[in-house]
């Protein structure tokens, strides 16, 4: 099950990427956040370099409003003020609006599940009330039960045109990817951060990058399809997908070489295919397989003498 803290910080980072600057939080949220703050500054102490989530991080309270429940502001150093704002005498407790997360259904097979969360996300308020995507929904692709699971941005024109991610050009480099792990398209789970196409204007074919705020409005779904694939290993195609997915910031090569976590499952980043289709250099196409090396490794996949020399220079 989806833990509570991670719906809530779902429900702010969609906030925050939507320009929300205050937040009001009932007290069970208030000590949700309490408990991360501490645990966080815990696992400081102890020396550990997790990342836990960015972007809980300038949620204060609005004066604006009448205080009929007080927020925390998640920034470190704030907490004092806060308690104090928070007891203020007089502020009722009051129903929050529900965070807009979306809950992994629990019943029924994977794939069951999965095409229950697809029918969920077809008129996804949070998306739809944005106005900067496009209507076509398009879900995931694959085995519901796989071990490894690829996530990228978001689909564009042909992925719209089939309702299915990576099918285009970036798809057909994928599939070359995961032909030369020894896997093929359908043992694999594919599927993208945001679930509709960005929009531009006088669109055609061209496509563009999701925005963070699209990325935030959508996250639930992607934390939801974890919970049920239950992948042994996550590749996160490209910068932007390391970026909506684990809150991760700067160039896709700061975020290779190491692993990260996202709901208790490892991580690795590597360049998105369409930039592998744009260079030629024999580098890069080394070190997206040196990525997919460790994610054969940590899948206990077998990797020949031969696969290891894949995109070496030639001796
Ligand atoms: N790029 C993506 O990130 N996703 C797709 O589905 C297609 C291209």
């Amino acid at each position: 099950m989806s833990r509570p803290i991670d719906a809530l910080l779902d429900f702010l980072r969609a906030e925050e990427a939507r320009g929300v600057t205050h937040v009001h939080l009932d007290e069970e949220a208030k000590e949700l956040l309490r408990d991360l703050h501490r645990r966080s500054r815990g696992a400081k102490a102890a020396g550990t370099s997790k990342v836990l989530y960015q972007a809980a991080a300038p949620v204060v309270d609005q004066p604006s409003k009448p205080a009929a429940h007080s927020a925390v502001p998640l920034r470190q150093g704030d907490e004092g003020q806060e308690a104090s704002r928070a007891g203020q005498a007089g502020a009722p407790p009051a129903a929050v609006p529900a965070p807009v997360v979306i809950a992994a259904p629990t019943s029924g097979s994977a794939a069951e599940r999965i095409a229950a969360l697809a029918a969920q996300a077809e008129n996804w308020a949070p998306a739809r009330k944005l106005g900067t995507l496009r209507q076509t929904m398009v879900f995931s692709t694959g085995n519901p039960e796989a071990d490894l699971m690829f996530v990228g941005e978001a689909p564009g024109y042909q992925e719209e045109q089939q309702r299915e991610p990576f099918v285009g050009p970036a798809g057909q480099k994928l599939d070359d990817i995961i032909k030369a792990m020894g896997l093929s398209r359908p043992q694999v789970y594919i599927s993208n951060i945001v679930k509709f196409r960005p929009a531009t204007p006088g669109q055609t074919t061209n496509n563009r990058k999701p925005t963070a705020e699209e990325m935030a409005s959508c996250l639930s779904f992607i934390r939801a399809e974890v919970e049920i694939v239950k992948p042994r290993c996550i590749v996160a195609l490209g910068g932007t997908a390391g970026e909506g997915l684990l809150g991760l910031s700067g160039s896709v090569t700061g975020m290779r070489g190491k692993w990260h976590d996202f709901g208790g499952i490892p991580v690795r980043v590597t360049y998105h295919p369409s930039y592998l289709l744009r260079s030629s250099s024999i580098r890069d196409k080394r070190a997206v397989w040196e990525d997919m090396m460790e994610a054969m490794e940590k899948l206990g996949l077998p990797i020949s003498d031969k696969q290891r020399s894949y995109f070496l220079p030639k001796p």
